[in-house]
């Protein structure tokens, strides 16, 4: 076996209070599906950040195989939203991509008046444009360009989209895409930081079959049990700073853990009943010393004491921890929602309309509960945003029950300020005294520390955490 990362005593603290990563060790085999997993916060995507050499740890090192390729997909990809899908999928070829955008410029001079309009110059214009498309051809382009098209029609796009500017895509697709510029660079190893958050059962099937049929080494972060069931022949679980490797899938991970726990609560147990015993005896040894005046006493009473201060401690196993959630709106009363012939048209780039919703009806009914599902970029999100009155239909109206108020929990986050500090953004939203903002944020399982952090610092799962949080505050029905 090939090991091609080693992390050995990796230790890493933001701000310097407590510590994400403590003495943190883990190695990873070539040719191995590594699935990763452990509670929000825990240092999943900083531990991937730093293997991916976008971030240092504070001490301990990381060794890399030499020439090992990594590829690495972030839990929340950016891209330049001026961009077409096509050329950021093409991208990840850094050869390709220069001649690519070489080439868009090239073909903008062409429909230059000044160029077009003066044969010498268009003559030398499209002379340089029969060069790159030689260069392009001779560099794999062609063979490229077809890969990375088979793979974003694997993963549902159609190709009426591929030209479309980036801007207008869902967080499943800008998800797919990032995989996508990935799967078709083909590194020797891929960081995948929860790629199947957002996407819906089509792109999930794909990205196992992906993922299985892969040349190279995956370690992937999920908090989905059958996909890691699917994938994955290894678990590395990271908690409490550190990281432990565990053999099998996540069902076998889930069930040696439990052994493990379990025998881990009995061992805290005996211990425990140990120390009360020790204890016992050394207040008793204390008391026969009349008051100190017995030295022999005395001196036992201490070496009980060191007994049990020499005792290595058991953890105490620690139970699953759950918010507390209560919507506290007033009670509504029937229609609390109704739409009939809706229509939301996108205007394309090429004065192709993308229709998004095509007269579509719904009714809910105050407290009604309603699930909204459908494929990627199917427009959930374009629907949420009509209700909420950030964008107008294209034809249509949608009725909003005289007493229903809306709260709405946002799928990119976008509804978060990244540069405000997590309790002012609670205390924005309702005045609360200082420690009673810091109660109820840790209701919401933020200590104090995250609680002072800025927004943009943490985890994905702690922003959807604040969420929740500020959606609590908010009264709706
Ligand atoms: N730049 C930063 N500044 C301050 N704190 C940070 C920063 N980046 C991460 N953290 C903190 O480090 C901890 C670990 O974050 P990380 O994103 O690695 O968690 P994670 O295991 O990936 O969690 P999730 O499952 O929610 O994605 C969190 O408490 C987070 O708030
Ligand atoms: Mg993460």
């Amino acid at each position: 076996m090939t090991m091609i990362v080693n992390v050995t005593g990796v230790s890493k603290t933001y701000g310097g209070l407590h510590h994400i990563l403590e003495n943190c060790s883990l190695e990873v085999q070539k040719g191995k599906r590594i699935g990763m997993v452990g509670p929000n916060g825990a240092g999943k995507s900083t531990l991937f950040r730093m293997i991916a050499g976008r971030e240092e740890p504070d001490s301990g090192s990381i060794w890399r195989h030499p020439g090992l390729s990594i590829g690495y997909l972030s839990q929340e990809p950016e891209f330049d939203p001026a961009k077409s899908l096509l050329d950021i999928a093409m991208e990840s070829s850094k050869e390709l991509a220069r001649i690519n955008e070489e080439l868009h410029r090239v073909e903008a001079r062409m429909a230059d008046p000044e160029v077009y309009g003066d044969p010498a110059k268009l003559e030398r214009v499209l002379h340089r444009q029969e060069l790159l498309l030689v260069e392009f051809e001779a560099a794999g382009g062609l063979a490229y360009r077809n890969r990375v098209e088979g793979t974003l029609r694997a993963f549902g796009f159609q190709e009426e989209q591929f030209h479309l500017p980036i801007g207008v895509l869902s967080g499943g697709q800008k998800k797919l895409l990032g995989l996508t510029q990935l799967l078709v660079a083909r590194p020797d190893l891929l960081l995948l930081d929860e790629p199947d958050n957002h996407l819906d059962i089509r792109g999930k099937r794909e990205l196992e079959r992906l993922i299985n049929d892969y040349p190279g080494t995956v370690v992937i972060i999920s908090h989905d049990r059958y996909l890691l069931d699917v994938v994955a022949t290894q678990i590395i679980e990271v908690s409490k700073g550190i990281a432990v490797l565990w053999h099998g899938n996540y069902s076998e991970f889930a069930f040696e853990k439990n052994v493990a726990d379990a025998s881990q609560a009995k061992a805290y147990d005996v211990q425990q009943r140990e120390l009360k015993r020790l204890e016992a005896s050394r207040l008793r040894l204390i008391s026969w010393s009349s008051g100190g005046q017995n030295e022999a006493m005395i001196q036992l009473a201490r070496n009980v004491q060191k007994r049990m201060d020499r005792m290595e401690r058991v953890d105490r196993p620690q139970g699953s921890r759950t918010m507390a959630l209560s919507l506290h709106g007033s009670r509504g009363s029937d229609k609390a929602l109704e739409f009939k012939g809706l229509w939301k048209v996108f205007e394309g780039e090429n004065g192709e309309d993308k229709e998004v919703l095509t007269d579509a009806e719904m009714l809910i009914w105050s407290r009604e509960v309603v699930g909204l599902v459908g494929p990627n970029g199917a427009g959930k999100s374009v629907l949420f945003k009509l209700i909420l009155g950030e964008i107008e239909p294209t034809a249509g109206e949608i009725k909003v029950g005289p007493s229903t108020t809306m709260v709405y929990y946002s799928q990119e986050h976008q509804t978060l300020n990244y540069d405000s500090i997590v309790v002012d953004e609670i205390r924005k939203l309702k005045p609360m005294y200082e420690g009673e903002a810091y109660s109820f944020l840790g209701r919401f399982m933020f200590g104090k520390n995250e609680a002072q952090k800025p927004i943009r610092a943490l985890s994905g799962g702690e922003k959807s955490r604040l969420q929740f949080a500020k959606l609590m505050l908010t009264p709706a029905n």
